[in-house]
């Protein structure tokens, strides 16, 4: 298989990291084309704790990894994910990806307070600078990894561009650049020095290794409900983690779909989870954010006590719901998977009766199309379940092994989306998966 994309089909968080982590063991290149390091995931190995927010995954099995065009790096974390590792790291980033600034950060935080004081809720961002930096991209004010590297009046340019920010920070926002320009001026010049051996043409590498018949893995970060066009706006990320996004954030022809196999996978994990503001249909907290451990409803305090729903990025406790399949049926039609991933099935063992939303209730009328750009109708439907038994805890080493209560739960969501589930994760431990044909 040439090429595969992992795609979270929710809000993130769905366990891309497990999937990407099987697949990449055979990969040649590991891929990462959007988003920045509000991703985020752990990996274990031989007891070793690794933490990677901007770094393909398939660093920890030494494999070449790849950041492309489409994805914004914060230089400080990346040289601080890349210390991790006793070995030279395989990687490559593209000339065209841009840089986050301290600025970045703080107007992230400051934007997020302003939002908060007016509309009462912000967008719950990472405050890891990501919005700011796209936006200066598109603004075409941004700096470049070429341009970090290249080192042409780079504190010079770094430090025009404080001065316009202390502005906005001090003036738009009230808040204050507490840094040294100078130093940070410096700082980055240096860090550029020590990344200018990664400069690599990610789109002519990946196209020429796709003619060679490589195998290339492509790791999509956050979820579908959370592209800046197609998921909940304004409640979303800046950049498009939907699989067809790999053509211009990695700079790849339209015609590799045709020329090249390609697999596009989407991951689900059993129930929904949101990190941030914006609606979950299905929501059990009752839609309260923050979470409030003591209002919020039993089963989404068990859910995610048991699946360790807390952001890996903030910590920050997810909202939990049932699973929701109007909206998994709207992110198969961005994507077409090709095949599912279930994850965190486990978790979903010990409650008595399991509910899958197959429609939702809108002013009394039936509604199966996902308004993803309508938030006010979201937030006024009701979801209509479908019950099904629960079951027990349980260890399975083959399909048949799954209690027949988890055979259901899974045969409805293929009956529903149209499409096989062929990987299903039942615990955190690499080996606990389980492949169905
Ligand atoms: P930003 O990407 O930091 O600007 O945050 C925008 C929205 O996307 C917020 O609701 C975040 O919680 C959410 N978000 C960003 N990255 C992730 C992720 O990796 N998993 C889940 N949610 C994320």
């Amino acid at each position: 298989m040439p090429a595969t994309i992992i795609i979270g089909a929710q809000y993130g968080d769905e366990g891309k990291g497990k999937i990407t982590d099987i697949f990449s063991e055979k990969a040649d290149y590991v891929v990462r084309y959007q988003g920045g390091n509000n991703a985020g995931h752990t990996i274990v190995v031989d007891g070793k704790v690794y933490k990677l927010h901007l770094l393909p995954s398939g660093v920890v099995r030494g494999k070449r990894c790849l950041i492309g065009a489409g994805v914004v790096v914060d230089p400080r974390q990346l040289i601080k994910e890349i210390k991790q590792f006793n070995f030279e790291v395989d990687l490559g980033i593209d000339p065209r990806t841009h840089i986050i600034l301290p600025y970045h950060n703080i107007i992230d935080i400051l934007r997020e307070k302003k939002i908060k004081k007016i509309k009462g809720a912000s967008i719950g961002t990472t405050a890891k600078g990501i919005g700011p930096c796209y936006e200066d991209e598109k603004s075409r004010i941004g700096i470049r990894f070429f341009d970090l590297v290249s080192n042409k009046n780079l504190e010079d340019v770094i430090i025009e561009k404080f001065e316009e920010k202390k502005k906005v920070i001090e003036e738009v926002y009230g808040g204050s650049l507490d840094i040294n320009i100078n130093d940070v001026a410096k700082e980055y010049a240096e860090i550029g020095k020590l990344l200018k051996k990664y400069l690599c043409d990610v789109s002519s590498e990946i196209f020429s290794s796709l003619k060679k018949g490589k195998n290339i893995l492509f790791e999509g970060a956050q979820g579908t409900l959370l592209d800046i066009k197609y998921g909940n706006y304004p409640k979303v990320t800046s950049s498009h983690p939907l699989a067809g996004s790999i053509l211009v954030d990695i700079g790849l022809p339209p015609s590799v779909f045709k020329e090249f196999e390609f697999k596009i996978i989407g991951v689900v994990k059993a129930y929904t989870t949101k990190v941030g503001s914006g609606p979950v249909v299905t929501c059990l907290d009752k839609g309260r954010w923050p979470v409030d451990e003591k209002v919020s409803n039993k089963i989404a305090n068990y859910i995610r006590k048991k699946g360790a729903e807390y952001g890996t990025t903030t910590g920050r406790p997810r909202r939990v719901g049932w699973l929701d399949l109007v909206l998994l049926k709207y992110s198969d039609k961005l994507n077409n998977y090709d095949e599912l991933a279930l994850t965190k099935l486990d978790v979903l063992s010990g409650i008595k009766i399991l509910k899958i939303a197959v429609a939702y209730k809108h002013n009394g009328k039936e509604e199966k199309e996902y308004r993803a750009w309508d938030l006010e109708f979201l937030e006024n439907c009701k979801p209509v379940y479908k019950k099904i038994k629960g079951f027990r805890k349980f260890r399975a080493n083959n399909y048949n092994e799954i209690p027949k209560n988890a055979k259901k739960y899974i045969g409805l969501i293929e009956e529903y989306i149209g499409k096989k589930i062929k990987i299903i994760s039942i615990g955190p431990e690499r080996n606990d998966i389980i492949y169905k044909e």
